[in-house]
């Protein structure tokens, strides 16, 4: 399987932070915010990996990065997303060439978890799998409503609802097969001008094609001010702790 790790986008909501570097290369705590989800795909078991990248700022992610040796990638490229940010799915369209016909295990560049999904990646064979985790603000994520008599199955996906059916985000962490780029060919774009991973999802989902795990471990993302904050104070304490 290989990795694709999406790092496109402006960062408006970070400005004046992103005015002169790109968000995903801000520091959460000791490490800049990309080191975190390209150790989850290392992890995982991944060794070939693209970076979407996009903005003003992108030739930063050289400087930092290099050609990825220092995570003990095999081979890492690089892509740019032309249209600022035209959204998730926008950005995952340039990982087509790259995934030829291979499964591809997606993170958006600012998720940050010690999760292991090492046997997700492992076990996966076809349609796509989200992770899933409780948060005490869902209208700002994507959230997914679960059958209550059947637990277990998923009846609806929604970006940033204003009244969320649960507490359960859709993470930016996603297992696709090459179905995806089909999908993401299908969908239109968002009342916010987005293309949305969860169009894509949901496509999944009415083909009877989507799984889910729930995260137990940490995760969040970073692109607040309040959630960079909270990032970067769970990973101070994690590795003071383990000094
Ligand atoms: O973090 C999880 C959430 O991420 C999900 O629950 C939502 O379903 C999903 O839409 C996304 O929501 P956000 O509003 O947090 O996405 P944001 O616009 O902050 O973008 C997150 C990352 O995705 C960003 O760090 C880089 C990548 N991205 C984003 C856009 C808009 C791109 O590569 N290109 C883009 O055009």
């Amino acid at each position: 399987m290989k990795g694709i790790i999406l790092a496109g986008g402006l960062g408006t909501r970070l400005y004046p932070l992103t005015h002169a570097t790109n968000k995903h290369l801000l520091p959460v705590y000791d490490q800049p915010m990309i080191y975190y989800p390209i150790q989850t795909l290392v992890k995982a078991g991944i060794q070939e990996i693209l970076i979407v990248v996009g903005g003003p700022h992108a030739g930063d992610f050289f400087k930092v990065l290099k050609n990825g040796k220092d995570f003990g990638i095999k081979h890492m490229e690089f892509a740019y997303q032309e249209s600022g940010d035209g959204g998730i799915a926008d950005a995952l369209r340039l990982a087509e060439d790259f995934a030829e016909h291979d499964n591809i295990a997606v993170i958006l560049g600012d998720n940050c978890t010690d999760a292991d999904i090492s046997q997700q990646v492992k076990d996966f064979k076809e349609g796509a799998i989200i992770f899933l985790k409780e948060v005490r603000d869902p209208q700002r994520f994507g959230i997914a409503e679960f059958d209550s008599q059947e637990e277990k199955k998923i009846i609806s996906l929604e970006e940033k609802p204003q009244n969320p059916k649960s507490n359960l985000a859709i993470t930016g962490l996603y297992i696709y097969d090459n179905k995806v780029f089909d999908y993401i060919r299908q969908i239109k774009p968002s009342a916010r001008g987005q293309y949305e991973i969860t169009d894509v999802n949901k496509l999944y989902l009415q083909a009877g094609k989507l799984s889910w795990a729930k995260l137990e471990s940490f995760w969040s993302d970073a692109g607040t001010f309040d959630s960079l904050y909270r990032t970067g104070v769970y990973w101070a304490n994690k590795k003071l702790k383990d000094l």
